[in-house]
């Protein structure tokens, strides 16, 4: 079977104001139901194939984490990180605990802040890269790319394998310029989905190769782990050692032994308001609401905009906008000009 770690640590800071420091994208309902983090666990809750999960997250999510658990009725292990180090070090950690338990356990990271709309390819494609990834070596999936988009990674696909679906993966580059991005769409490349699968012994072993420091470091603060009822606390002194960095960069980037398994598995990143509007439910003139207990929301001669809101919000005349009402917070933007999101949520920050 094949242990889930998820990872629940980030900070999500592209869809605010509806997500927030204290509550991240992972956490909030974007699609009404379940979180992202919520699905994302019951995406892989089925024993026959999966084992009991791990969830990688910091301090300040560790209530969270349990409530949103509790209420899908699921037991997860849960471990925790004395401070931020990006993927890198979260997904190397859980590669030591699962190590030091069994050396040939596999590992599927899975991001808690993706929507997978089809949930058969998923599986499949996990079947297919379990068998290629019990040959040692990193396996990706890739995603069919629309558009050159800089916040992703790029996966050259090779030669054919001899396991059905999987291909040598040629070359990996982590969030290229817009340039390379279109040229990579251009010439076959695939989207890195942020999702891998591996051997734990085989992923410590290349990760040792590129960055033994922080492998030291982390099998350190998981062999000195407290505890927190119940949840593990990695070892904070051994963890502050590991290097901030994403596996992307970390592994992946300089690997020469990792392979990609191609699926189309109606994944999302939901990296912007304007993705979470391309997946919603629209109404006759393209209009998408998402609303609070007390949300509601009045179109007069608008078309094809995004509403979320928590009170009254009324558009008029107006189209293509994202308009996020919370209860201190309203944004109002082009849905196109995604872009120019990055540069708000940098000068929100300075201002603090
Ligand atoms: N536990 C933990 N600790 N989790 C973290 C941390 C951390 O310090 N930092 C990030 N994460 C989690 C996030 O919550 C998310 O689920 C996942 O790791 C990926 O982090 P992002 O910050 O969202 O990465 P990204 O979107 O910029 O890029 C990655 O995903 C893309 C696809 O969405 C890369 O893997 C790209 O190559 C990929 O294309
Ligand atoms: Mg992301």
């Amino acid at each position: 079977r094949i242990t889930p770690l998820v990872m629940a640590g980030g900070a999500g800071t592209r869809l605010w104001p509806a997500s927030r420091e204290a509550a991240p994208k992972q956490f909030i309902t974007l699609m009404g139901g379940h979180s992202t983090f919520q699905d994302t666990i019951l995406r892989v809750s089925d024993p026959a194939l999966f084992a009991k999960p791990v969830v990688v997250t910091g301090h300040r999510y560790h209530f969270m984490v349990r409530e949103q658990l509790a209420e899908i009725g699921i037991e997860a292990e849960i471990v925790l990180e004395p401070m931020r180090r990006d993927s890198g070090p979260a997904i190397a950690a859980g590669a030591a605990l699962l190590a030091a338990r069994d050396p040939d356990a596999l590992m599927l990271v899975l991001a808690s802040d993706h929507v997978v709309r089809d949930e058969v390819s998923f599986r499949q494609a996990v079947t297919r890269a379990a068998g290629a990834a019990r040959l040692g070596g990193a396996v990706a999936f890739g995603i069919e790319p629309d558009h050159p988009a800089t916040g992703y990674g790029y996966l050259k696909p090779g030669a054919a394998t001899k396991d059905e679906g999987v291909l040598v993966l040629d070359a990996f580059v982590e969030k290229p310029d817009a340039e390379r991005a279109a040229d990579y769409v251009g010439s076959g490349y695939l989207w890195n989905s942020g999702n891998f699968l591996f051997r734990v012994e085989s992923l410590l072993a290349e990760y040792e190769r590129f960055d033994p420091a922080t492998v030291e470091a982390v099998r350190q603060a998981v062999s000195q782990a407290g505890d927190d009822a119940g949840s593990i606390v990695l070892e904070a002194d051994a963890f502050a050692k590991a290097t901030a960095l994403s596996i992307d960069y970390a592994v992946m980037e300089k690997t020469s032994q990792a392979r990609v398994v191609p699926v189309s598995m109606g994944w999302s990143d939901v990296g912007s308001w304007h993705a979470v509007w391309e997946i919603a439910e629209k109404d006759a003139a393209g209009n998408a609401v998402h609303l609070g207990k007390k949300g509601h929301a009045v179109f007069v001669e608008a078309s094809d905009n995004y509403v979320r809101a928590d009170d009254l919000v009324c558009l008029v005349g107006v189209s293509n906008l994202a308009v996020v009402q919370t209860r201190d917070a309203t944004l109002v933007y082009d849905r196109s000009r995604q872009d120019a999101m990055k540069t708000l949520v940098r000068e929100l920050e300075r201002r603090g």
